[in-house]
């Protein structure tokens, strides 16, 4: 489903995300100018249900908006140097994996605030990057992982150990000195994970909001 870039209204305009609802049945609306926050946010909500999404969550609205707050997402470095090592290996996704790195993903990151849904066409451009892999550790799969230049863009737990095997193996394989990453402030057993591995929140990038 195509994003729509400019959605204007008598109350304002803003950039509506709707990749995500064939999949995870959500949609997101970045605020872009309000002259009426609230009236906008309905009709955003409104288009985007219309559209197929179950739940609609917007960011860029004005403070004193009265939707309830879903998540915050925070920016969270560690220096690469001062991550302990791991045994754990990448495997990167080829044509033949694709598929079931795609399905891992999309199952864990379900129930993940502000998660993309991974559409056959975004898997087509994850493969093509090669940022893709399985994380395996004492020859099993334990998790998975992906990333580029000093970023982690995913990591999930397959087996118990297995995100910190995700985070620790994608990091020694990532640019330093910095290894940064985004998540959701409601995310707690990733806050809880990265918070163990020395990362520190550096940023608040963004407020979601629930609407509709
Ligand atoms: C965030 C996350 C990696 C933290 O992991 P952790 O608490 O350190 O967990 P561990 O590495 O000890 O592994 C436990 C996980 O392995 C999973 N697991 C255990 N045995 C498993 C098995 N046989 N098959 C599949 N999964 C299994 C558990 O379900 C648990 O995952 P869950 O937290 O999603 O329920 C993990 O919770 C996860 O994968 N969450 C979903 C994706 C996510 O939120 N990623 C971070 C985005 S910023």
């Amino acid at each position: 489903m195509k994003d729509i870039p400019l959605f204007t209204t008598e109350y304002g305009a803003a950039n509506l995300i709707l990749g995500s609802v064939p999949g995870f049945g959500t949609a997101y609306a970045r605020i872009l100018s309000a002259r009426d926050g609230n009236a906008l946010a309905r009709e955003c909500a409104q288009f985007c249900r219309a559209a197929g999404a179950e739940a609609v969550y917007a960011t860029g609205l004005p403070e004193s908006e009265s939707w309830p707050l879903s998540t915050e997402i925070w920016r969270m470095t560690a220096q690469k140097a001062s991550l302990p090592q791991s045994q754990a290996e990448l495997i990167p996704v080829t044509a033949e994996t694709l598929e079931e790195w795609a399905a891992l993903y999309n199952r864990k990151f379900r129930a993940v605030p502000n998660a993309v849904w991974l559409s056959s066409s975004l898997g087509q451009a994850v493969l093509k990057a090669r940022e893709a892999f399985f994380v395996r550790l004492s020859g099993r799969t334990v998790g998975i992982a992906k990333g580029a230049e000093n970023q982690i863009h995913v990591v999930a737990a397959l087996a118990p150990g297995g995100g910190r095997a995700a985070v620790l193996a994608l990091a020694r394989e990532l640019e330093g000195p910095e290894i940064a990453l985004e998540v959701a402030s409601v995310n707690g057993k990733a806050l809880a994970l990265y918070q163990s591995l020395g990362f520190q929140q550096t940023e608040t990038l963004s407020k979601w909001y629930k609407i509709g």
